[in-house]
């Protein structure tokens, strides 16, 4: 049986949930596949902080990215770091090495993702990201494989956790906008600076890359006319439950006589849309298809267990085309052609 070794870059919430799934689950994957996982090496910022932190024995623990990035024995590498630039150079220099990679940094495939695709496809590596949109909901192999057929018009989100939890806790607890906030920041779902949370920026690069899936289309920030829920007051949330409604900060994009109209903000719906009922951190995606109508999927869209089971999900697929030298074929829209030109805001 041959041995996949991995190498992980950061070990915070999601890198920690990999760590643990990689041990809990290495019978089964020892069972049902031809290829076991090692995971050798572990690169954090600093080193003091993860001291306590537990790993398989023998793992390395370092504070150089290049130690794992430029280690010959290393397949894959997991990028569970979360910033921009730092991820990018790690992440072009691994796949420069030949490294298949698995990614969950939404900011980074929102900006970049093209560019670091092209790359991959030309070194003939995976580059797969099921866990940088909405956490543990399967939503881009969903798109990609079961939906690759239909003709997919219309996809409506939430697909931010923390803003999610924040409107629902100040429309069912009445309380205030900072309250709420801070109580999500203490459940680990909002970003360090949760800025990009509140103003509707994360769930833009979320809906950027749910785009790319769903309409070959790829939107960019300035493509994207977004707002936040920052605004939201305890008022407009009474008045939108008297007229039966619910305000939900909603990303959505709509493929229409071969343009795509997108939009990010704070929308009322009907109380008795599947939509409204997705409550606290949940997540939910609803996609409009041809064939099928209205499908919607909902689950975690944060949290170390159901991200890094994305994550496995991906290294799963990649260990498989390892062994079988399949590397490089496309899990991502590009196999579709384009149908829409994005509508400038
Ligand atoms: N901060 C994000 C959220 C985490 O609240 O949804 C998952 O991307």
């Amino acid at each position: 049986m041959e041995t996949i070794t991995i190498g992980l870059l950061g070990l915070g919430t999601v890198g920690k949930g990999v760590v643990t799934l990689l041990q809990t689950q290495a019978a089964k994957i020892a069972r049902t596949q031809d290829f076991r996982f090692k995971l050798k090496s572990v690169a954090v910022h600093n080193l003091a902080h993860h001291q306590g932190d537990r790993l398989p024995a023998g793992t390395i623990l370092t504070d150089k990215v290049t130690d794992v990035v430029d280690d010959p024995e290393i397949h894959i590498v997991v990028e569970a770091m979360g910033t921009i630039a730092p991820a990018k150079v790690a992440i072009c220099q691994a796949i420069l090495n030949g490294k298949s990679i698995i990614s969950a940094n939404k900011d980074l495939l929102a900006t970049a993702g093209e560019e670091i695709l092209q790359l991959a496809k030309t070194a003939k590596v995976d580059f797969f990201y099921e866990a940088s949109v909405a956490g543990g909901i399967p939503i881009l192999r969903v798109l990609s494989s079961c939906l690759e057929t239909d003709q997919i018009t219309q996809i409506t989100g939430i697909i931010n956790g923390t803003a999610n939890y924040v409107l629902t806790a100040m429309d069912r607890k009445g309380q205030d906008y900072k309250t709420a906030l801070a109580a999500a920041q203490e459940l680990g779902y909002a970003e360090a600076d949760p800025t990009n949370d509140v103003q509707g920026i994360d769930a833009t690069y979320k809906l950027i890359i749910l785009s790319r899936f769903a309409f070959g289309q790829s939107l960019s920030l300035k493509d994207v006319p977004a707002q936040g829920i920052t605004n939201v007051s305890p008022a407009q949330l009474a008045s939108a439950n008297q007229l039966g409604l619910k305000v939900k900060l909603l990303a959505v994009a709509k493929e229409e006589k071969h343009q795509l109209f997108s939009f990010v903000g704070p929308a009322a719906i009907p109380a008795a849309e599947p939509l409204a009922h997705v409550n606290g951190v949940q997540n939910a995606i609803a996609v409009q298809s041809d064939a099928l109508g209205e499908t919607t999927y909902t689950g975690p869209g944060a949290g170390a267990t159901p991200t890094a089971n994305s994550i496995l999900s991906d290294l799963l697929a990649t260990g498989d085309d390892i062994v079988k030298g399949n590397c490089g074929r496309e899990f991502n829209s590009y196999r579709k052609p384009a149908i829409a030109k994005p509508l400038t805001a």
